[in-house]
Parts: structure tokens; sequence; C-alpha cells
């Protein structure tokens, strides 16, 4: 079996040689070392919680109180939460010029608080907001006191503006993440379980467009088969090997 060592090495030299053309794709795990609960596995949020209740449009009409009350505690959460090593190590591999962009899944903000400037979010945002009747959007500095929080401009209720299970993925966003699959040498896949559709499409139209695929996650995946590397270690550690990796082999004259 290959150490991280080494599968960094072997990660860090696709990465090179795609110049540029790599692109992240992202999920809870990558947050989870900043203290955010991932929703599956032991303590994830699922365990506790039923996502047919806190999570869909329906609970939202149901009990718009219970829904936002669970969205202020999860923006109480990620208000403490700071970018992590993962998160830091992929912004910087985009100043090099070596990370196109990453796609998350994460509505947390880590990635955009980290630095990154490509950033395509998936599942929306924990700090928006938008009007259910007149679409307006409000950002927020801090979780609401209000709840639930209603509209500045015509009075309805605000609804968290992220992705709720059975609603679309916001269309821009769906199609930047298609083309960014598309167009990708290397897809690094971290921290995502991979079964949460359509986003977990990514990794296959990827490969099927000729990518490598590198996933990071403490743990086998449905996209571990397709992987071209599977490092199996915490996000930050794995990433920053990645990166020092790479640092190493730009620096030793061939
Ligand atoms: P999940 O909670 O389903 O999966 C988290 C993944 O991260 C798992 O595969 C873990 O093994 C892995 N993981 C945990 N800690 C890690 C660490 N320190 N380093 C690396 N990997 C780690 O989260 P997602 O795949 O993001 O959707 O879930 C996808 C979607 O399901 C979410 O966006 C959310 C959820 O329901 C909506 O709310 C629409």
């Amino acid at each position: 079996m290959e150490t991280l060592d080494e599968l960094a090495e072997r990660a860090a030299r696709l990465i090179l040689k795609a110049r540029g053309e790599t692109v992240a794709f992202t999920g809870a795990g990558v947050s989870a070392e900043s203290g955010v609960p991932t929703f599956r596995g032991r303590d994830g949020l699922w365990k506790r919680f039923r996502p047919e209740e806190l999570a869909t449009p329906e609970a939202f009409e149901r009990n718009p109180r219970l829904v936002w009350e669970w969205y202020r505690w999860r923006m109480e959460i990620i208000a403490r939460a700071r970018p992590n090593p993962a998160h830091l190590a992929l912004a910087e591999l985009e100043k090099l010029g070596l990370l196109r962009c990453v796609i998350t899944q994460n509505v947390d903000g880590l990635h955009r608080e980290a630095g990154q400037q490509c950033l395509v979010e998936l599942h929306g945002n924990i700090w928006r907001a938008r009007c259910t009747k007149c679409g307006h959007r409000v950002v927020f500095r801090e979780p609401p006191r209000e709840i639930p929080p209603r509209c500045p401009r015509c009075g309805a209720l605000l609804r968290p503006d992220v992705v709720w299970f059975g609603e679309p993925l916001p269309e821009q966003e769906w199609r930047q993440a298609l083309q960014l699959a598309r167009e990708a040498r290397v897809l690094l896949v971290i921290g995502t379980s991979g079964v949460v559709y359509p986003a977990a499409l990514i990794p296959t139209i990827a490969k099927e467009n000729g990518a490598k695929i590198i996933e990071i996650n403490i743990e086998k995946t449905p996209i571990t088969s397709i992987a071209d590397i599977h490092i199996e270690a915490p996000a930050g550690k794995a990433i920053q090997k990645i990166l020092e990796k790479i640092k190493q082999i730009t620096r030793t004259p061939i």
C-alpha cells in the first residue's frame, strides 16, 4: 500500500501536468475540520435530524419557524468556524495558477473566506435568504434575530437561499459546474459522500471527458471506484501534503 507521502507526490505530479486545468469538487468533509458538522456518517446531521422535516419546500410550508430555527442554529455554528488548512491550501493552489475553480456543495461560505476567487456554490449559501414572494435577496452578516425573517421590500416570508431536497440546482451554477467538469484535466474530489444528485454526477462527467480523478476522503465512497488516486486521510492533512509536494517538485531542477 502506498504511503500518504507517495500518494501526495503522485497527485502533485498530475496537478502540475494539468497546467491549471484542475478543478476541485468539495463536500461537507472539507469543512469538518473547521467544526462544521457533516450530514452523513457517525456524527452526521442526518443521524439526528430528519431532512424531510427541515430541508424540503414542504417542510418550510408546514413550519417555517422550525426550518428557520434549524438554519439559524447552523448559522451560529458556521459563524464561529474559520477556514481550515484544506480551504487555505485550495486557495493557494488557485493563486499559484494550478487550480481553475472550486465547485462546492457546501453552503458555509468558508471557501470564499479562505480567499477562493473562482467558486461555484451548487447548493446556495446559508448567509443569503430570498423572498418567497418577490424573490428579493438579502445577505445576513449574523444569524437573524427575528424568526422567521421577513422581506424588507414586501413583508412576505424570507426563505434560506439554499437548495432543498426535491428542488433543482441554481441553473447558472449547474451550467458552470458542468462546463468545468467537462474541461477539467484533473478533478480533486474532497470530502463528499457522492450520493446526492445531481451534484454527484460531477466526478463521472469529468471522468468520461478524460479527467484524472483524485479523491480525498477519510473513507471509501461510491466515487472511489472511478478514482485514479484515492487518498484516505483528513482533507487538511492531504491537501497540505500535496501542496508541499508541488512546491518540492517545482523547486527541484530536473
Ligand atoms: P456528507 O455528510 O454526505 O459526506 C461527507 C463526506 O466527508 C463523507 O464521505 C465523509 O467520509 C467525509 N469526511 C468527513 N470528515 C472528513 C475530513 N476531515 N476529511 C475528508 N473527508 C471527510 O456531505 P456531502 O457529500 O457534502 O445537501 O453531502 C451532500 C449534500 O447532502 C449536502 O450538500 C446537503 C446534504 O443533504 C443539501 O442540503 C441539498
